[in-house]
């Protein structure tokens, strides 16, 4: 994989929200959610891999207890457009029924990926179902979906950094930035 990965060069990143901009945001949505919930125990879902730094920052901050549990969705590939084509990777392990669920992903941007995850989660008659989105990119919505709890809204770049990536790459930078994609 290293020799056709494009070249890990973090000069290329411009920073678009600084590390502590994200921490202190994080505190914020993880205070909400912590009220939200009180006296439950909702299962936090991850969609991988682009939620797994945030989900990580996120659920250490909860003050309810939590269970955790990871979907691994495949949706662009290598491309940076989506192609509204979800598949299931990996499923999740426990079950939904009748359970507080909160799904946390990175970024809704054409919205398909989520829709698609946040219809199929349903048919699992969980007790409920809410969504957690670190990112919004509404320049590019094609269906109609919304956030329950959301990071930031972001403009019509192609982000990278905690967690977000461009052909896997970037994904560990400890900020948000973007970078400029050539065709997209
Ligand atoms: P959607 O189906 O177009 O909403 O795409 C959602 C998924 O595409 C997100 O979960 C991201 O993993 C990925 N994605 C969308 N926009 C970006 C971006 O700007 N940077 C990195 N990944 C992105
Ligand atoms: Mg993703």
């Amino acid at each position: 994989m290293a020799n056709n990965t494009p070249a890990l060069d973090q000069t290329r990143v411009r920073v678009l929200i600084s590390a502590d901009e994200v921490a202190k945001r994080v505190r914020e949505l993880a205070e909400q959610i912590s009220a939200d919930y009180a006296g439950r125990t909702p299962l936090v879902v991850g969609i991988l891999k682009g939620s797994w730094i945030f989900l990580a920052d996120l659920v250490r901050q909860l003050t309810v207890p939590v269970y955790i549990d990871f979907l691994t969705v495949s949706s662009y590939g290598a491309s940076t457009k989506s192609s509204g084509i979800v598949k299931i990777v990996m499923d999740l392990k426990c079950p939904l029924e009748g359970r507080d669920v909160l799904v946390v992903e990175d970024i809704l941007d054409s919205g398909l990926t989520l829709r698609y995850i946040m219809r199929h989660l349903e048919l699992r008659k969980p007790k409920s179902l809410k969504l957690c989105v670190l990112m919004d990119k509404p320049a590019r919505r094609q269906v109609e979906i919304k956030p329950d709890y959301l990071g930031f809204t972001v403009p019509d770049k192609f982000v990278v950094g905690y967690g977000a990536d461009f052909a896997e790459a970037f994904r560990n930078l400890p900020y948000i930035g973007y970078i400029e994609v050539p065709g997209k």
